[in-house]
């Protein structure tokens, strides 16, 4: 069987290695673009995702079987529907239903119309309008917080927590001046009420109709220590039976999943593919913060080494909407991904840089290394080519294990300014409401 997963990180990396892993099938595995490490276990083809019609026609002349979507901007693009017109087998979700995440406004109206539970908001044209309800104080007293967003996809650039009415004018102002991200993301801004708690994240497996959960996970979004410093796409993230207890869990099934399954359905566009919510646990209970349309990076690094099944049957199943057919199984324990970054990250970084130690972490058993940024230069040397570079990933008994496994992995890895978080899995208390 051939399968081509299109994308160049982490998250794709371990959707191909899980790929491998699970399935008793002889596979050929593909990847566009690809990275060095994925370069080991898949044959990568220098296509840009932008052009689709030429992975329509790598997908025709190498008899690829099936497609599998890493990222969110071809989904928000059509790919997947411009796939099903030639005949394509692919798995993701529909432009339609792409706009869960390629559009915030959608996305809140969404969960305004079928009652789930999320932060108020409001739709803005204009900075005069942010301001015009900031200082309506429907989103609290000026000193309190509030949060600004962009509409459309800022790859995390475009969300804003201020601290006071004034940050959050300011946040407006530059947002819809195009100074943060591009000004079509931003032609229309959200002003959402603060919330309080702790974030966890839910992923799920969706065929339109039925669903398969996964292991419920938590990420580290600021680039320094303490969560300090500005956001990054995320530096570790981990699983395990902590992070959402059951009862809250079953709670955001029956506020949450169920009623965004349905409805999708109930407006046109089933989700069939890997659904992401990100939550917020209040004191009120769960609620949504946003959608994303795919899987998580870095969570599905920490994710899918806790797969049991095979991940060709899931997706198959997801595709043909036979989900119900398939019993998703996962490991009991916990895991952890720990990133590693290039110099500089999250703003402007070095590349080119050589990469040291990772034969003796291949020996490590508990240990795998997703590559993000890699590539090979001339010489052949395995150097950094992004701003995240690795995702040194481990399952354990408990959590302590897992990340006692991947920090003595990363002990081994070496590179001139490589740096990392030393508290992956250690949350900081959230801040409450009386002292925000
Ligand atoms: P989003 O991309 O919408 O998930 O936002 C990115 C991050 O901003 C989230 O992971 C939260 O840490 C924070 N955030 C977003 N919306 C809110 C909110 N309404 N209240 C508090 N924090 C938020
Ligand atoms: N780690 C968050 C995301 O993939 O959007």
């Amino acid at each position: 069987m051939k399968l081509l997963v299109l994308g160049s990180g982490g998250r794709e990396h371990a959707i191909l290695w899980s790929l491998d892993q699970t399935s008793d099938l002889a596979l050929e595995l593909y990847c566009a673009p690809g990275n060095a490490g994925i370069a080991e276990i898949a044959t990568c083809k220098p296509i840009s995702l932008t052009d689709h019609s030429t992975l329509i026609k790598l997908v025709k002349t190498e008899a690829i079987d099936l497609t599998i979507v890493g990222p969110e901007a071809p989904l928000a693009d059509g790919i997947v529907d411009e796939f099903e017109r030639n005949g394509l087998a692919i798995v993701g979700p529909s432009q339609a239903a792409s706009r869960l995440e390629s559009s915030k406004a959608f996305a809140k109206d969404f969960m305004a119309r079928h009652k789930i539970p999320t932060a108020e908001y409001r739709v803005v044209k204009s900075a005069g309008e942010a301001e015009e309800i900031l200082r309506s104080g429907a989103f609290g007293p000026a000193a309190s917080r509030a949060v600004v967003k962009a509409d459309g996809l800022a790859a995390g650039k475009g969300v804003i927590v201020a601290n006071s009415r004034a940050e959050a004018e300011k946040s407006a102002r530059m947002l819809m001046g195009g100074e943060l991200v591009g000004a079509e993301a931003a032609r229309q801004v959200l002003i959402e009420e603060a919330l309080y708690g702790t974030e966890a994240s839910l992923l799920l497996f969706a065929d339109g109709r039925d669903y398969a959960l996964m292991p419920p996970a938590r990420d580290h979004k600021r680039i320094g220590e303490n969560d300090t410093g500005p956001n990054t796409g995320g530096m570790g993230a981990v699983t395990g039976a902590s992070i959402l207890e059951a009862k809250t869990l079953h709670r955001v099934v029956r506020e949450i999943v169920e009623p965004t399954l349905a409805g999708a359905r109930a407006e046109g566009f089933p989700f069939r593919g890997a659904l992401f919510l990100g939550l917020m646990l209040t004191a009120d209970g769960p609620k949504l913060l946003e959608y994303n349309v795919r899987l998580g990076d870095p969570e599905t690094q920490a994710i899918l080494v806790r797969l049991k099944t095979s991940l060709v049957d899931i997706f198959e199943a997801i595709r043909t909407g036979r989900l119900r057919d398939v019993k998703v199984e996962w490991t009991n324990d916990s895991s952890a991904c720990v990133v590693l970054a290039s110099h500089g990250y999250p703003a402007q970084y070095n590349m080119n840089v050589p990469i040291e130690g990772l034969d003796g972490v291949a020996s490590l058993e508990d240990v795998t290394v997703f590559h993000a940024g890699t590539k090979r230069s001339e010489a052949g040397e395995l150097v950094t080519a992004g701003g995240r570079v690795l995702g040194v990933t481990a399952r354990g008994e408990t959590l302590e294990k897992a990340l006692g496994y991947c920090y003595h992995a990363v002990e081994q890895i070496k590179w001139e300014g490589m740096q990392y978080r030393r508290d992956i899995g250690k949350f900081r208390e959230p801040p409450s409401k009386t002292s925000g």
